[in-house]
């Protein structure tokens, strides 16, 4: 069996390394088609290299665009490789650009295609990647559903025969940096700073909703450490928002497993990313989500995420830290990639004689 992954973007990194690690301990053929979406060392190659994922078979280099110039490249991009390599398999992850690209290159040579991270809805119809997961999702073969919000949005929309409830392939590496990496108990006992990263379109390209969190960041009374996404850097220098005038210490953007470090050794996490709300979670480290809404409702619970405005982003963070522990299984149990490579060898893998 063949099975081409689709890859463009940070967390489309992290999640292939569990089904890159699962295929090659099977015997699975899998390549990586990385987009080139993410092309800078701190988003894209130091996440191989740490996450030991196996380089690119091939990269599309498509860089930054507008939405829909970006996407075009990417769609005739892997179209092209899809029709030399014939995959028996197309794999697709998350919600950004080079998701919904994959999925319709692929469904329009009627190649299998599965979609990892499926159904997850932020119902904000503002937010590109909600276009893109629900465009996704309908166009997908099998659909893996990490949460059972996703599985009920699914049935919602009429995709309960391609939906299969599985593990969160996320939960996956946190528990393998937790048994890999050795645990530094000073980590967790600082808890003097405050991580932050700011960089969706919804609080990065109106100034003044920018300027808000910005400011607000500015005002928390402890140590906040802000690992600053090219775009957040790119958006504050077009609307003359100095950070360097700030007390806040701006960094760039550092590799999964130091960042992860990082986390574990804040005392809350100040974010928009979908994926750091989970990893805070896990890591047993208080959220803060600066949106009106969360895919990732679970991490509401017992008040670990916190949504908030930029007004109350000062006093979220410093909320007392939850009493309730946190539940190292609400994304699964390490196995999610196990579960997803034998549905697709069940699936998909039957008449090609072997697995290789
Ligand atoms: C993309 C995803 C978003 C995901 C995020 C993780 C979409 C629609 N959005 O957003 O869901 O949470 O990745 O980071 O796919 N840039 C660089 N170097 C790079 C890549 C980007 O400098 O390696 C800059 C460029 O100026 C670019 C901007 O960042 O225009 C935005 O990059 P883009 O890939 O369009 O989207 P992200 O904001 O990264």
């Amino acid at each position: 069996m063949q099975v081409i992954s689709v890859v463009g973007a940070r967390p489309q990194f992290v999640k292939v390394a569990p089904i890159d690690r699962e295929c090659a301990e099977r015997g699975v053929a899998h390549r990586i088609l990385h987009t080139g979406q993410h092309y800078d060392e701190a988003l894209s190659a130091s996440f191989f290299r740490e996450l030991e994922i196996a380089d690119p078979a091939w990269n599309l280099s498509v860089g930054s665009g507008s939405h829909a110039a970006q996407t075009a490249r990417m769609l005739e991009g892997c179209e092209e490789i899809f029709t030399s390599a014939q995959p028996d398999v197309v794999i697709c992850y998350g919600d950004t650009n080079s998701t919904v690209a994959a999925a319709l290159a692929a469904v329009k040579m009627h190649l299998p295609i599965v979609h990892i991270e499926a159904g997850l809805r932020s119902f904000n119809r503002a937010m590109p990647e909600e276009h893109n997961r629900v465009v996704t999702d309908h166009l997908c073969d099998v659909l893996f559903a990490p949460t059972d919000d996703a599985v009920t949005n699914l049935e919602n929309e009429g995709l309960a025969d391609r939906t299969v409830r599985v593990g969160d392939v996320m939960g996956d590496v946190i528990q393998w940096i937790r048994t890999s990496e050795p645990h530094d108990a000073s980590d967790e006992s600082a808890q003097d700073c405050i991580v932050a990263t700011i960089h969706r379109a919804e609080n990065t390209d109106d100034p003044e909703r920018l300027r808000a969190i910005i400011d607000a960041l500015d005002g928390v009374p402890m140590t906040v450490k802000l690992f600053a996404h090219p775009r957040l850097i790119d958006r504050c220098r077009a609307h003359s928002i100095d950070l360097d005038a700030t007390s806040i210490s701006v960094a760039p953007p550092s590799s999964y497993v130091s960042f992860m470090r990082s986390v574990r050794g804040a005392r809350c996490v100040v974010t928009d990313s979908g994926g750091l709300q989970k990893e805070a979670y896990l890591l047993g480290v208080p959220c803060t989500t600066v949106r009106t809404e969360t895919e990732w409702t679970t991490t509401l619970a017992d008040g670990w995420n916190e949504l908030a405005e930029p007004h109350e982003l000062a006093a979220s963070a410093l909320r007392p830290r939850p009493s309730t522990p946190v539940d190292h299984h609400m994304f699964g149990d390490g196995r999610a990639a196990r579960e997803i490579i034998d549905v697709i060898e069940a699936q998909f893998g039957q008449n090609q004689g072997s697995s290789q």
